[in-house]
C-alpha cells in the first residue's frame, strides 16, 4: 500500500484491523465512537487525514453501522481524504435484490447506491449476488471488488477432514462448492431449498450417497441457522457419520448457534468476516491482496 494510506477501524473490529494493517503494511487508527443516551452516535476521526483512506467495517448489525459509515465517510472527505475505500468483509442487504411483492423496497439497490455515493472503492467477500452478475451492478462505484473465501474455507476443511463430502445447502451455494471441490477434489453435491419464511425452509438432498460419510456443509451465511440445521438433520437421517459446517459470514442471529448445534452439527468453522466464536479462517491476506490490486489498477 502507499505509505500515505491510513486504515480506519472501529473498536469492535480491532483484531481484524490489526491483521489487515499488518498484512497490507498500513498504519491504523481507531475511530472514536460515543453513543448518546438517546441512541445517537458521535464519531471522531483523526485530523488531518491522508489522501488515501481505507475504512474497515463489516455490516452485520447493518442499520446502525450504515449511519456510522455515512458520518465517517463524509467526515473523512472534510478532513482531506481524496480516495476512500470501504473494506466490508460482510456486505449486508444483498439478499433483497428484487421486490418479491409489489411495494417492497429493493434494499440491495438502495444500499448499494448509498455506499457508492460515499466510497470510491468497495471490497467485500462472498456477497449474496443472486440475480445480478457483478458487485458493480449492486454497488455502482468506480471500483467494486467481490472476493471469495471459498478457497480458504476449502483448505481449512481439507486440513480437518480430507475425505469430506462437501454439500451446499441450496442452489446458490453451488458457486462456492464448485470452487472448493475443484481445489481439493472433494466429492460434492448441492441441495435444493424452498424458503417458506424467515425460519422455515424445506430442503431436498442431492442424489449423492451420504451413508457413512463425514459431510461438511459449505455456505455463505448462517443467519437464523435454519438452512444449515435442516440440511444437517436430513444428512444425519440419511446416514452421514458427521456433519460439520464451513461458512463465510457467521451472523448467527439470536438462538441460531443453538439451532445449528441442536441439529447435530459437530464443528462450525467460519471466517473472521463477522466476529464470532467460530472464527478460524482469517481474511486479512485476501483483503490485503485486493487492496494492493486496487492500488495498482487505479
Ligand atoms: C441464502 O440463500 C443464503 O445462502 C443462506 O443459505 C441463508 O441466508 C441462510 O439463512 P438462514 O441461516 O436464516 O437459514
Amino acid at each position: 500500500m502507499s505509505e500515505t494510506t491510513l486504515l480506519l477501524h472501529f473498536e469492535d473490529e480491532r483484531a481484524q484491523a490489526q491483521s489487515l494493517a499488518s498484512e497490507a503494511g498500513m498504519p491504523l487508527t481507531c475511530v472514536e465512537r460515543h453513543v448518546f443516551p438517546d441512541g445517537e452516535v458521535k464519531l471522531r476521526l483523526p485530523a488531518p487525514l491522508p489522501d488515501q483512506v481505507v475504512v474497515l467495517r463489516s455490516l452485520d448489525q447493518p442499520n446502525s453501522k450504515l449511519v456510522e459509515l455515512l458520518l465517517a465517510a463524509r467526515t473523512a472527505r472534510e478532513l482531506g481524504a481524496k480516495h476512500l475505500t470501504l473494506v466490508t468483509p460482510y456486505l449486508a442487504y444483498m439478499r433483497q435484490d428484487i421486490a418479491f411483492q409489489p411495494g417492497e423496497a429493493v434494499s440491495q439497490k438502495i444500499v448499494g447506491q448509498f455506499l457508492a455515493q460515499l466510497f470510491d472503492a468497495v471490497i467485500t467477500v462472498d456477497p449474496h449476488l443472486h440475480r445480478v452478475r457483478t458487485l458493480q451492478e449492486a454497488v455502482p462505484c468506480p471500483q467494486a471488488l467481490a472476493l471469495t473465501a471459498a478457497p480458504l474455507l476449502a483448505s481449512h476443511v481439507y486440513s480437518r477432514c480430507p475425505d469430506a463430502l462437501l454439500i451446499g445447502p441450496d442452489e446458490e451455494s453451488e458457486q462456492w462448492i464448485r470452487v472448493a471441490a475443484r481445489q481439493h477434489r472433494f466429492d460434492h453435491g448441492v441441495c435444493r431449498k424452498t424458503r417458506h419464511g424467515d425460519k422455515h425452509v424445506d430442503i431436498e438432498l442431492p442424489d449423492v450417497p451420504v451413508q457413512g460419510r463425514a459431510v461438511v456443509l459449505l455456505d455463505d451465511i448462517a443467519s437464523s441457522g435454519h438452512t444449515l440445521a435442516q440440511a444437517a438433520r436430513l444428512l444425519l437421517q440419511a446416514g452421514a457419520s458427521s456433519v460439520d459446517v464451513a461458512i463465510t459470514h457467521a451472523l448467527f442471529s439470536g438462538d441460531a448457534l443453538q439451532v445449528v448445534q441442536g441439529a447435530g452439527v459437530r464443528h462450525i468453522w467460519s471466517t473472521d468476516a463477522v466476529a464470532h466464536e467460530s472464527n478460524c479462517v482469517g481474511l486479512a491476506p485476501l483483503l490485503a491482496q485486493a487492496l494492493s490490486s486496487l492500488e495498482q489498477n487505479s
